[in-house]
């Protein structure tokens, strides 16, 4: 397999969940024409498979053939981004709370990260990629053209959380919600192998009082400005 191109221009967007991270990166992507990353759905998909193949954490052989074998692909639909892993649709179970708690346990495992990591630098095509996630603008694209760090209040990423879910009609409580997103940022920001932190040349934009469109613009303004 080829070495990606590092000249195919990359725009980093990283921060904790419930920030808008994944419709920012959405439209942004949209608005270019370029492709885009959603690798919080990869280590979704791979956490997902190797609870159903009973691979625990701990199990360094079984990881390491899960990585060799797993076959995640992202298909875009009308009805937008569809994970499927190993042929089967794995949106639903993925997506949920449930979903992102697990990935948070499988991402903290350094030969997790180190076995996705080449699969996350192919997705860098031609015209362009929109990376999406923790650890886009630190490791994995760090020669990234622009890097967005998004973040907000924790109470108000529980907020926006709750009410996106109060809307699919999954019920849940804005309590558990909070403790829920408190546990996975403490996780995703305390591990050794790339934690959840702004890469030393990254923007951060605080969008706790900003709706999408505002901050839309302003990452386009971002980009106006460096090219
Ligand atoms: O972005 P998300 O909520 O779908 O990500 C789910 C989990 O996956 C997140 O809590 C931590 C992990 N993750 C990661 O460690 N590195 C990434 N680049 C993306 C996600």
């Amino acid at each position: 397999m080829s070495k990606p191109d590092q000249s195919i221009p990359v725009l980093a967007i990283d921060g904790p969940s419930g920030t808008g991270k994944g419709t920012i990166a959405g439209r942004v992507a949209g608005h270019l024409g370029w492709h885009m990353l959603d690798s919080g759905a990869l280590y979704r998909a791979f956490a997902h498979v190797a609870v159903e193949n009973d691979i625990s954490p701990d199990d360094a052989s079984g990881l390491q053939g899960l990585i060799r074998t797993i076959d995640i692909a992202f298909i875009q639909t009308d009805a937008g981004l569809k994970i499927s892993a190993d042929g089967t649709d794995v949106t639903d179970c993925v997506r949920s709370e449930a979903g992102g708690k697990r990935a948070s346990i499988f991402a903290k495992i350094p030969l997790v990260r180190k076995g996705l990591l080449e699969r996350q630098r192919r997705m860098r095509v031609a015209p362009g990629l929109v990376a999406d996630g923790r650890d886009m603008g630190t490791v994995v694209f760090p020669d990234a053209f622009l890097k967005i760090f998004l973040d907000a209040s924790a109470s108000i990423r529980a907020q926006r959380r709750y009410n996106q879910l109060q809307e699919k009609g999954v019920s849940g409580t804005l309590r558990a919600l909070e403790k829920e997103i408190a546990e996975r940022d403490a996780q995703d920001r305390n591990r050794s192998a790339s934690p959840l932190i702004p890469a030393s040349d990254a923007i951060v934009l605080d969008t706790s009082e900003k709706g999408i469109v505002e901050v839309f613009q302003e990452v386009v303004s971002l980009i106006e400005d460096r090219k």
